[in-house]
């Protein structure tokens, strides 16, 4: 099977400039993931695509099969993803258009199947820094030389979706200090540590979530609103992620590990 080393979970806006794109479907023991991996070489790297949401974005954030999709990256060889997603800001200074690498991530979601150890091995893993420090650090260089106005750390909150919250909710998730939200950074990111890959999200900033206090003229967020911006913000994210996937040291300086690989 077509080999890759790097793993990218985006969209078609991606690859759709690449040539020698080979599609290869990738069968797992957790059944189909969201589509066929694209594979394609970029800076002399092999780098697998995956659009999460389907190729038709046909799979809402609480229908991803999330467990093929990281397997499915697994059987290709891949060591390291980048994993970008939209996502709404929490907080004043964090604006649309903002680049977040996130530290953290808190799970709202539910009856998500959220890991490989289902038994008969058990074992407990620490998810006390759940993304990968090398890649994090990385993200944030390249981001910063190419002018991206970047948050060096933030909380991601995961909720199920996939209705936005309520101004209650939002107020909650402000109070506690978390900058960001979304509906897919989990279990995505946590998977990929299950299976011994380096994780990195990159959260680009698309809306304020519910509004912001003080500025009556910032509506709820809208569905149109989050496609808008991201689309928006496409070429910016293509260009960091090219940069990194050049820079991306071939050997590993990082404590990401599994309990079992
Ligand atoms: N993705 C983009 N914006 C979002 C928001 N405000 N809430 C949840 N997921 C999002």
């Amino acid at each position: 099977m077509e080999q890759a080393e790097i793993g990218i979970f985006g969209g078609s806006g991606f690859y759709s400039l690449l040539d020698n794109v080979h599609e290869v479907a990738v069968h797992t023991p957790y059944g189909a993931p969201s589509d066929k991996l694209a594979v394609a070489e970029i800076a002399g790297r092999k780098v697998a695509f995956l659009p999460r949401h389907g190729k038709n974005h046909q799979l809402p954030p609480h229908m991803i099969n999330y467990r093929a999709n990281l397997w499915a990256m697994k059987e290709l060889g891949v060591t390291r993803i980048i994993g970008p997603c939209a996502a709404g800001s929490l907080q004043a200074d964090v604006k649309p258009g903002d680049f977040v690498v996130v530290d953290q991530f808190v799970n709202r979601t539910w009856g998500r199947n959220d890991t490989f150890f289902d038994g008969p091995i058990t074992t407990h893993m620490s998810a006390a820094e759940p993304y990968c420090s090398e890649l994090r650090r990385l993200a944030i260089a390249c981001a910063k030389r190419q002018g991206i106005t970047v948050h060096e750390q933030g909380t991601v909150v995961v909720i199920q979706g996939p209705r936005f919250s309520t101004k209650a909710e939002s107020r909650e998730y402000s109070k506690n200090g978390w900058e960001v939200i979304n509906m897919t950074q989990y279990p995505e990111g946590w998977l990929a540590r299950e299976l011994g890959i380096c994780y990195v999200n990159i959260a680009l900033i698309t809306d304020y979530d519910v509004g912001l206090e003080g500025h009556p003229e910032i509506q709820p967020v809208s569905h149109q609103e989050v496609l808008k911006v991201f689309n928006d913000n496409n070429e910016r994210l293509r260009n960091l992620l090219f940069a990194m996937i050049e820079e991306i040291p071939p050997v590993k300086h990082c404590e990401c590990k599994s309990d079992l690989f």
